[in-house]
């Protein structure tokens, strides 16, 4: 594929050294945006890596978990003011490998460092509960434990925060962990590995290990000494993972899928609306799990805002990430781009309305990489495959609606509950819909991407499995309870039957 501009070869991170995959196999990992540019060349791992990887985190437990977790929270500190020094560095190489525009990636780093402090600051809290006992001269109190060795298992689309959201609440917990980046964006990965170890973790505590999601992932759920997994992808990956971790009754949080909307109602502020459907819609190319991929609009002001957002997609700038002058990057890859315009097809089959966009983009130096148009689609109905299903691309929906009732029903109707918003001026509207719409995220008068990193974060329905990543949600995930009891009266005191005399 071209020649290769640059490129590193990368190995993988076990027991605190960097080494070599069992198999030798590696892939090359392209610029998305100038697929001529080989950003290095990564391993392909097997089981065997995996093996030794979980072996070594198995060992670090039995350590890293008796360091008093206000020590584990300092090194974690130590990693973000490291990352906050190099936030442009890891930002350009982050544009490099994912596509996503400079601004975007800053942001993606920007999270990472959030979400590091927000942990190191966890490391004083870790909150129990101290409560009566029923019974006299008796103590009762909640504490929190470590699990182990915990997998994880992230996605290309936020290379560094969706890495960070794990590691950091399940290593200030007192956990070890593999991590299992994307494919098509390991290099992250590698700079926030690095920038832990430079902060002073030890070995064994954070392992990294490069491949694909059947040879590596599926190796990681798999492992029986692996009891707990984080994953982040499609919501078909996530269900293989659910299959392969409930046997072993293992803990699992599954962040999945989204079909997130904007609802805009008769008295929005349209010019606002527009602002959030243009960011929601085509930042990271559509390529979120919270884009807002559907806009539910108002019958009365439905001609309006369709003009506007038209007007808008269309002077959206297309192209390298790292032109400071660029709106929207470049798709992953080759299938992804494949399945954006396979998508197109589909919502002109379906007959919703082609308002703009539509193609590849392969003119010049389009042709280097993998650009689609800014797209969005009309007059669709809340039934069409294009309103329904998860695109991951540059392709918007746009559904005329009679009222709040009605929007909230479409909202709804749909097997994914990631977020959703809402742009009124009305008061009533806004508590009635954040009521009312079943999603793990709302927003009012602003789109549906940009979660913040101490809230929870996740969805209901086909979106996730009950769980919340990020705030004090993660750290719930990435412990369990112990009630511990202390009785000093030096007789035998019976819960439930001496309480009552
Ligand atoms: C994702 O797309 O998987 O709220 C995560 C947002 C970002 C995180 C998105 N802070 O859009």
């Amino acid at each position: 594929m071209g020649t290769a501009v640059s490129g590193r070869v990368y190995r993988n991170f076990i027991n605190g050294e960097w080494v070599a995959p069992n198999g030798g196999k590696s892939h090359l990992n392209h610029n998305p945006a100038n697929t001529a540019e080989v950003i290095g060349e990564f391993p392909v791992s097997s089981h065997a890596d995996i093996d030794a990887a979980v072996a070594a985190a198995r060992q670090a437990y039995q350590s890293w978990r008796m360091v008093p977790a206000p020590k584990r929270a300092e090194i974690l500190f130590r990693a973000a003011e490291l990352l906050v020094k190099r936030k442009e560095e890891f930002s350009r190489d982050m544009t490099r490998e994912m596509g996503k525009v400079l601004a975007e990636t800053r942001g993606d780093v920007q999270e990472a460092i959030d979400m590091t402090y927000y942990m190191a600051g966890e490391g004083r809290r870790l909150f129990g509960q101290t409560t009566p006992s029923e019974l006299p001269n008796k103590f009762a109190m909640s504490v929190r434990q470590p699990i182990g060795v915990c997998g994880l298992i992230t996605p290309w689309n936020f290379p560094m925060a969706i890495p960070s959201w794990k590691m950091m609440p399940a290593l200030v917990c007192g956990n070890t962990v593999v991590l299992k980046p994307g494919e098509d964006t390991p290099l992250s990965s590698y700079h926030l590995v690095e920038t832990l170890v430079e902060a002073g973790l030890p070995p064994g505590v954070v392992n990294l290990v490069s491949g694909d999601g059947p040879g590596a992932g599926g190796s990681l759920a798999k492992h029986k000494d692996v009891p707990v997994i984080s994953f982040t992808g499609s919501t078909s990956t996530g269900r293989i993972i659910a299959e392969t971790c409930a046997p072993e009754f293992k803990h699992y949080s599954l962040e999945m899928g989204g079909k997130n909307i904007i609802l805009v109602l008769e008295d929005a502020n349209l010019d606002l609306a527009i602002d959030g459907a243009i960011w929601g819609g085509f930042g990271t190319s559509g390529q979120r799990c919270t884009a807002a991929s559907r806009i539910g609009v108002h019958k009365s002001v439905y001609k309006e805002f369709v003009t506007g957002l038209v007007e808008r997609a269309q002077r959206l700038k297309v192209g390298n990430g790292l032109d400071p002058s660029v709106d929207m990057g470049p798709v992953i890859n080759e299938q992804q781009l494949q399945t954006v315009m396979n998508y197109v097809e589909i919502g002109k089959k379906e007959r919703a309305k082609l308002l703009t966009g539509g193609h590849r983009l392969e003119q010049g130096d389009y042709a280097k990489g993998w650009f689609h148009e800014p797209t969005v689609f009309g007059d669709c109905d809340a039934k069409m495959r294009i309103a329904q299903e998860e695109i991951f691309g540059p392709v918007v929906s746009v559904m005329p609606i009679d009222g709040l009732e009605q929007g909230i029903e479409v909202a709804n109707g749909v097997p994914y509950g990631l977020s959703a918003s809402v742009y009124t001026r009305n008061v009533n509207a806004a508590f009635a819909a954040l009521r009312d719409l079943y999603t793990g995220i709302v927003y009012i008068n602003a789109p549906t991407i940009g979660a913040e990193t101490h809230l929870p974060f996740g969805g209901t329905k086909q979106t996730g499995n009950g769980h919340r990543e990020a705030a004090v949600a993660a750290i719930d995930f990435f412990t369990e309870w112990k009630s511990v009891y202390i009785d000093y009266s030096d007789k035998l005191q019976r819960a439930q039957i001496d309480n009552n005399n």
